[in-house]
């Protein structure tokens, strides 16, 4: 392979760590700087802290590329672009928390042959003014390119090597080329246009998805008034080229690291700017309420929930991840802990999470052992093995009969045939 040259990413969590891995697979040595001295040291010793199908394989493929620090500097003087991956979690406003963000670009030295390529999630306007925080600081030759990340969680590695599309927002020097140059490999469909509309690409993307599940959700709710089946309404609809049968799956609602954080971030960018972003009022609502929406069904089968052992399966915001942040689940055990119940639960990889955000919340380590004795049994996130499940096995150990689908993901006949009184969302 050609040999490629060197780059920098700060941050390895789940964007720095695949953004890294996959450009050394892709043959560049990949200096990755992180503050957390914990996670450097067990990524140095070869252990992946994450789960995300396919990375450890990767990362330790491509052993020989990458190098582990915690000073920003090692990356500075290896490489001329530094990828940053830093959280920037909402703050209590909704606004976007950038305080790693610019403690990242404190840290940048007077140069002109480096560049900061933005992957975290930023709102508009703020490539500017780190350009003029640069400048300010007598460090106005360092270039600065926006790179939005669109990975998805459980199938990152994947979303990595082969991206729907690229865009690069740039002032149409030099490090923009370079940035075009390391993706070109992949082949992509490429958005070269400038900083905020890059910004913004990456920030309407992801209200528009949210958008998309509150929509269906509302249906969903309205199809449980009226007798219609959700699940047939999705498949009529997305067949629709105009409308596509991505993100038409009615369930509990959304969370995880990004949309909640990112929809917020949005409607607060649009009211600073003096802009009253209404649709997004009502995306959040209804995802709010959508979480909560399970308790009534519990109540409506179970009555008073006081006394009543409720086991939930799947804890994970999403399947094939370990990230619990804004997981439906957080909102629900809480919720059903609030209203007397016992909560027991179980999830393939987060428990570990789990443990330490859900407290009062049994923790099973299989299926059968979380719903014995459970007078209900709650889908919250659709892993592929509860779609396998031996509901005559489970029927024959849980005290009551009631199981609520959260995510549309079970067999209802199998459920039925089982003796259960089977649930979902939306459907009739
Ligand atoms: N997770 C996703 O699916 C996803 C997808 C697209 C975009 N994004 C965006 O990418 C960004 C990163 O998200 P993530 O999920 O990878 O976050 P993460 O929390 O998993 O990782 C962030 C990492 O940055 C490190 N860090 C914080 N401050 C630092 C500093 N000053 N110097 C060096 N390292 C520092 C943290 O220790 C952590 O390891 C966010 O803006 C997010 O919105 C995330």
């Amino acid at each position: 392979m050609a040999q490629r040259e060197p780059i920098g990413v700060v941050g390895t969590g789940y964007v720095g760590l695949v953004t890294a891995a996959g450009f050394a697979e892709l043959g560049h040595e990949v200096w990755c700087v992180d503050i957390d001295v914990g996670k450097i040291e067990r990524l140095r010793g070869g252990e992946v802290p994450i789960w995300e199908p396919g990375l450890e394989e990767l990362v330790v493929r491509n052993r020989d590329r990458l190098r582990f620090s915690t000073d920003v500097g090692d990356a500075l003087e290896h490489a001329r672009l530094l990828f940053v991956a830093v959280g920037t979690p909402p703050t209590y406003s909704g606004d976007a928390d950038l305080s790693a963000v610019r403690a990242v670009v404190g840290a940048m030295p007077a140069s002109d042959r480096h560049a900061l390529v933005m992957k975290s999630t930023v709102p508009v306007g703020t490539g500017a003014s780190i350009k003029r925080v640069l400048a300010q600081e007598g460090k106005g030759g360092f270039r600065y390119v926006s790179c939005p990340e669109f990975l998805k969680e459980g199938s990152a590695v994947a979303d990595f090597l082969h991206p729907d599309r690229v865009v690069v927002g740039d002032d149409g020097d030099w490090a923009g080329d370079a940035v075009v140059g390391l993706y070109a490999p992949l082949g992509a469909e490429l958005v070269r246009t400038d900083i905020a509309s890059a910004e913004m690409v990456k920030l309407a993307a992801n209200a528009f998805l949210a958008t998309k599940i509150s929509f269906i959700n509302e249906i969903a709710n309205v199809c449980e008034e009226t007798g219609a089946d959700v699940l047939e309404v999705a498949r009529g609809m997305g067949l629709d080229d105009r409308i596509g049968p991505k993100f038409l799956q009615a369930g509990i609602g959304f969370g995880g690291s990004c949309f909640p954080k990112d929809v917020s971030a949005l409607k607060q960018l649009a009211g600073n700017s003096g802009y009253h972003f209404q649709l997004l009022n009502a995306v959040i609502e209804v995802n709010e309420l959508q979480k909560r929406r399970v308790i009534g069904k519990l109540h409506k089968h179970l009555g008073t929930l006081v006394g009543k052992r409720v086991a939930l399966l799947g804890l994970a915001f999403k399947p094939n991840t370990d990230d619990m942040r804004e997981a439906s689940s957080l909102v629900l055990s809480a919720r059903l802990q609030a209203d007397g119940a016992t909560v027991v639960a179980y999830d393939p990889v987060a428990a570990g999470e789990a443990g330490r955000l859900m407290p009062g919340v049994e923790l099973a380590s299989g299926v059968l052992e979380a719903v014995a004795g459970a007078d209900a049994v709650v889908l919250v996130t659709e892993w592929s093995e509860f779609g396998e499940l031996d509901w005559q096995a489970i029927c024959a150990v849980m005290s009551g009969t009631t199981v609520i689908d959260g995510r549309n993901a079970l067999d209802p006949a199998a459920v039925r045939a089982a003796g259960l009184t089977y649930e979902g969302i939306g459907r009739g």
